[in-house]
């Protein structure tokens, strides 16, 4: 057994994410620490609402909410969705914590004592008219590069460019529209990343070669980049204050940490947050300090997240100098695109993770997004490859395999599993084909190829089709009754199975096949291969029951309204 840290980039509190989010960061995350805790591990699963910085605010503002209000309705609002979806973290906590608070501070006062936060004079946009300065996002104005006009201050979002707010052409206020603006002189803490550029690399050096190619190559564009001093604090009312008993002067002018900076460092408060709710049983620093050789820490994200888990954050915990659990594996995603185009939160296009359960349960969104993960590439998402995923997979290869298997036996052999004779040759070629599937299956989940284990999964389940339609116990039972009991019995076998290892994708529908059997014992836990082999764990003479339909096969009036609702439409990229 061994301990498992398991996170997955926290969702900004802005607004409900879509399905482009799910799928790269929180469901595999998920889905992975299922099927860890499933094979016996000790698994930590955390994450939590990431409340700071101008998007934050924004979103207040155009609610009309003070920012503390609107983050908490937010953050239960975004909880819903994520528990709807069946999401098993061990805590999913707030960015905006004073778990945080106190640990991203400390953070500071040490990479201070550390030398490698200095005080600097920088000039920024002010707005006499909103008596504010202007950071990131509260600034919009023409893209330098591309011409865009309706750059962020932070980020060109039609050309992707960084950007500096006092980069922008003809800028104006995103709070009150004013063009008034000037650009004042005001002091900020840097974090002076050129000095921990070397010890990065050497820490990514050790490490790369095991991580996925895509954060791997992302890890080192940056390095070879070279590692650029940066603010770390900002002018804004909402966020971690900058510490008064370090930095009085700044305190004093009510400056806070940039987002960035606290974020990453939610991880351990969120943690300290779980433990801090049962503190006698929970211990939040032996997950996180002095941890290297007990804990195994594992972090899901999309690839825009990439440079922020595998260079600044490192750079941050390294500088501190105090033994901080670092991240061992990174699991990055490609985007998700909506019929080529891309989902967009804020131009509200492609589904929301909302609107997904509304329209049919978790499962049928988890099985799809998982076997078609953008893992090696962008993955297109559209109604006609969804509904057809759901009908051939779900409702055809394994929720009829269920029904049929289940009905029929109740009606020709009563409500528990019929006895039948001895395992033959079709048995035999049956477990041998289970047992290798089973194993491949494994592996994928052990190295995290989310495609691929689901392939595993699929082919699992198709096995018991092709056996059953070998066997053909509707027409057995003609001449063969206790060959045909013993068909079903396998099958049913074969079900319980299916209930056990389909759990980290479709949680909701393991439970349904599971609770079809009477089973005294808890039998949720991991089947190896040699045992899935002998197909033997449902006895003769144990109860069920047939449960109802699993999956509902999807109409050509169901993908029309669809795609009427939302559009289906192919979007310029
Ligand atoms: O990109 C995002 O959605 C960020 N909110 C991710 C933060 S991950 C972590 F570092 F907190
Ligand atoms: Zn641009």
């Amino acid at each position: 057994m061994a301990r498992h840290l398991i996170t997955s980039a926290l969702p900004y509190i802005n607004g409900i994410k879509h399905l482009g989010n799910m799928v790269g960061s929180m469901l595999p995350a998920d889905v992975y620490s299922r099927y860890l805790r499933q094979r016996g591990h000790d698994v930590l699963y955390i994450c939590a609402t990431d409340e700071h910085g101008t998007p934050a605010e924004l979103a207040a503002k155009e609610q009309g909410l003070p920012v503390d209000e609107f983050c908490a309705s937010a953050h239960d609002a975004q909880k819903a969705v994520y528990d709807g979806f069946a999401l098993a973290f061990d805590y999913f906590g707030r960015s905006s914590s004073q778990q945080n608070v106190e640990i991203t501070q400390h953070f500071a006062r040490k990479l201070n004592e550390n030398g490698f936060i200095e005080e600097r004079a920088i000039r920024q946009v002010y707005s006499p008219a909103d008596g504010r300065f202007l950071p990131d996002r509260y600034v919009e104005g023409t893209c330098p590069h591309c011409g865009y006009d309706k750059a962020r201050g932070d980020q060109c979002e039609n050309c992707t460019r960084v950007l500096d707010p006092t980069d922008l052409i003809e800028p104006r206020s995103a709070i009150s529209g004013s063009t008034d603006l000037e650009v004042r002189e005001t002091k900020h803490l840097f974090l002076l990343q050129s000095k921990l550029q070397h010890e990065v690399e050497e820490w990514v050096a050790r490490h790369e070669e095991e991580w996925p190619q895509l954060a791997a190559s992302i890890a080192r564009k940056w390095l070879n980049e070279g590692l650029h001093d940066r603010a770390i604090t900002r002018d804004l009312d909402w966020g971690v204050p900058v510490p008064a008993d370090t930095w009085p002067d700044l305190a004093a002018e009510g400056k806070v940490f940039y987002v960035w900076f606290d974020a990453p460092i939610e991880y351990i408060g969120a943690t300290k947050e779980w433990a801090d709710q049962d503190p006698e049983n929970r211990d939040w620093k032996s997950w996180w300090y002095d941890a290297d050789d007990t804990v195994r820490y594992t972090e899901f994200m999309a690839k825009d997240n990439v440079p922020f888990h595998t260079v600044m954050f490192p750079a941050t915990e390294l500088g501190v100098r105090e033994p901080w659990k670092k991240v061992d594996y990174v699991k990055a995603f490609n985007w998700l695109t909506y019929y080529g185009g891309k989902f967009s939160t804020s131009q509200k296009r492609g589904v929301f993770t909302d609107q997904a359960l509304d329209i049919l349960p978790a499962d049928y969104w988890r099985y799809f997004l998982i076997a078609n993960a953008p893992e090696s590439d962008d993955s297109s998402f559209t109604w006609e490859h969804f509904t057809a995923t759901v009908n051939k997979d779900l409702a055809d290869t394994l929720g009829n395999f269920v029904n049929r298997v289940l009905s029929f036996s109740k009606k020709r052999f009563g409500e528990a599993v019929p006895a039948g004779g001895e395992p033959g040759e079709a048995e035999t070629r049956l477990g041998t084909e289970i047992a290798t599937l089973l194993a491949e299956y494994e592996a994928q989940m052990e190295a995290l190829q989310f495609r691929k284990a689901a392939a595993a999964l699929r082919a699992l389940w198709s096995a018991g089709n092709s056996y059953l339609e070998e066997k053909a116990p509707w027409l057995e039972i003609k001449t063969d009754k206790d060959g045909a009991a013993l068909t079903l019995r396998t099958a049913m076998n074969l079900i319980h199975l299916y209930a056990v290892v389909s759990e980290p994708f479709i949680p909701g529908t393991a439970a349904a096949m599971r609770q079809a059997f009477s089973l005294e014992e808890d039998t949720a836990t991991w089947i190896t291969p040699d045992e899935a082999r002998a197909l033997t764990t449902v006895a003769a003479g144990t109860p069920f029951t047939v449960p109802p339909v699993l999956f509902a096969k999807l109409t050509d009036d169901d993908l029309d309204a669809y795609k009427e609702r939302f559009g289906g439409e192919p979007q310029p990229a």
